[in-house]
């Protein structure tokens, strides 16, 4: 590949059980200031064979962004504009979405709300804005996602902080999940109704980086910032270091607190990251694991962490957890704001009563979604229903509280486009963090109250990212007007 990704390449960080050794530093000195970046990146969306499941298994046909998955990493300083070309040489038309930044709608990457469709066979679509907030974001296709992003079709997008924070390593781990076949196969049966109608499309391989994870190599005494990011159609993950305490700097890319977790766990649902701090408190030669135990009578593996035997990057990790700066996101007035009540409903054991329409039929066979499993408001839309009346129209410059209301059975990541808000409740109870995230993961039957000023006019996608649940009923539009 030539052109612009190269200079990403060889940025790329984090790949697994490279021997990406750290300097031995005295201090947490903040790495110098890498190369320049590029001004401009290509995205091609094309069907790719991959060795993904490793040289003993069959390879996988894929589709991918340049070649590889997850797509590129691409990089842009805060503050400054991103340029993206991107050509598709899939055989069916996508989009690009830009998950978690607050850019101008027209480059949202919404079809038929916010753009044509990018069409099959060498369409082409240039998307560019600046960049207000830093932090980790990513890309995907928001056309037929459960399709497109299962396929391969997603990267991750790091938005540079003006000084680098002060650790040796800044790792990313794109965690996806996928439903293999034993030939080595994406299984095809997407538009199940079963995984419409339950907790969407869990596969059975996870991978970071798209490789089946063995060992992440470090060595005692390192500090690694550690962006994860949950690609994964449907499955939630609920990351444990053992022997390890990681510390939280950033949820959906928005600086935090830095905190610990309840049990040191991470919780990633669909379309969600975490920055942590991870230091490698362990002694050389030690292997720890990490395991996902969301499902808890089903936790595994998913990687184990191999401190190197001979190498210290220092006697031992010391200092406080650096933290990062505040992004420039205005911040709600609970006093003033107006409220709105979003209740979501449907999917098994909650079909009937639920405020779901019942079941429409649709065509599962086709991948595309079905209308009716699940509703907002009483309302199930799909992209293919273009009419797009939005569920709510919010004064533009105003705080406003979205209180939304799980009734149903099952997890849902609820995610809004161009906005960052806070949790400020949780079923009634005053979230003492008050995280500032893209994306809500609420609990089956709970309830959380949402806050944010709405300063970013257009018409915004607001939906479940288990991305099974949005291509059967679980999305809407929200207009700031
Ligand atoms: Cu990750 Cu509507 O998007
Ligand atoms: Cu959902």
């Amino acid at each position: 590949m030539h052109g612009p990704i190269d200079g990403t390449r060889r940025r790329a960080l984090g790949a697994l059980g490279a021997a990406a050794l750290a300097p031995m530093l005295p201090v947490f000195a903040p790495a110098a200031r890498a190369q320049p970046l590029p001004d401009r990146y290509t995205l091609r969306a094309a069907p790719a064979r991959l060795s993904m499941l490793g040289a003993t298994n069959p390879q996988t046909d894929l589709w991918v962004y340049n070649g590889r998955v997850p797509g590129p990493v691409l990089r842009v300083r805060q503050g400054e504009r991103l340029r993206v070309d991107v050509v598709n040489d899939l055989p069916e038309a996508t989009t690009v979405h830009w998950h978690g930044l607050r850019l101008p709608n027209a480059m949202d990457g919404v079809p038929h709300l916010t753009q044509p469709p990018i069409a099959a066979g060498g369409g082409r679509f240039t998307y560019e804005f600046a960049c207000p907030d830093a932090g980790t974001f990513w890309y995907h296709p928001h056309l037929r996602g459960n399709v497109q992003v299962e396929m391969g079709l997603a990267g991750a997008l790091i938005v540079e902080e003006p000084e680098r924070l002060a650790v040796d390593r800044d790792v990313l781990w794109v965690l996806d999940d996928w439903r293999m076949q034993g030939d080595g196969q994406v299984s095809q049966d997407f538009g199940s109704m079963r995984d419409f109608m339950h907790d969407g499309r869990i596969g059975n391989t996870v991978t970071i980086n798209g490789t089946l994870p063995d060992a992440f190599a470090v060595e005692a005494g390192e500090r690694i910032r550690l962006r994860l990011l949950n690609v994964a159609n449907a499955r939630i993950f609920a990351l444990r270091f053992e022997g390890h305490a990681p510390t939280v700097i950033a949820q959906d890319g928005m600086p935090c607190e830095p905190h610990a977790t309840p049990g040191g766990r991470i919780v990633l649902g669909p379309g969600m990251r975490a920055d942590v701090i991870l230091d490698a408190t362990g002694k050389p030669g030690e292997r720890h694991r990490v395991i996902d135990d969301f499902f808890a009578r089903q936790a595994y593996e998913v990687v184990t962490i191999a401190y190197d035997p001979r190498k210290r990057a220092r006697a031992r990790v010391a200092g406080p957890v650096p933290r990062l700066a505040a992004n420039p996101v205005p911040e709600p007035d609970p006093g003033t704001a107006e409220r709105h009540r979003i209740v979501f409903s449907g999917g098994m054991m909650g079909m009937m009563g639920g405020g779901g329409r019942g079941m429409m039929g649709g065509m599962p066979g086709m991948g595309a979604g079905t209308t009716g499993v699940w509703a907002i408001n009483g309302h199930s839309s799909t992209e293919t229903d273009h009419s797009h009346a939005p569920l709510l129209t919010l004064a533009r410059g105003r705080s406003h509280v979205l209180e939304l209301v799980n009734d149903t059975a099952w997890w849902h990541p609820i995610h809004l486009h161009g906005h960052s808000f806070r949790i400020v409740t949780r079923n009634g109870a005053r979230d003492p963090r008050q995280p500032l995230v893209d994306t809500s993961l609420l609990p089956p039957r709970e309830r959380a109250e949402i806050a944010f000023v709405a300063d970013n006019p257009g018409d915004w996608m607001f939906h479940c990212h288990v991305l099974e649940h949005q291509a059967s009923g679980m999305m809407a539009t929200i207009r700031v007007a």
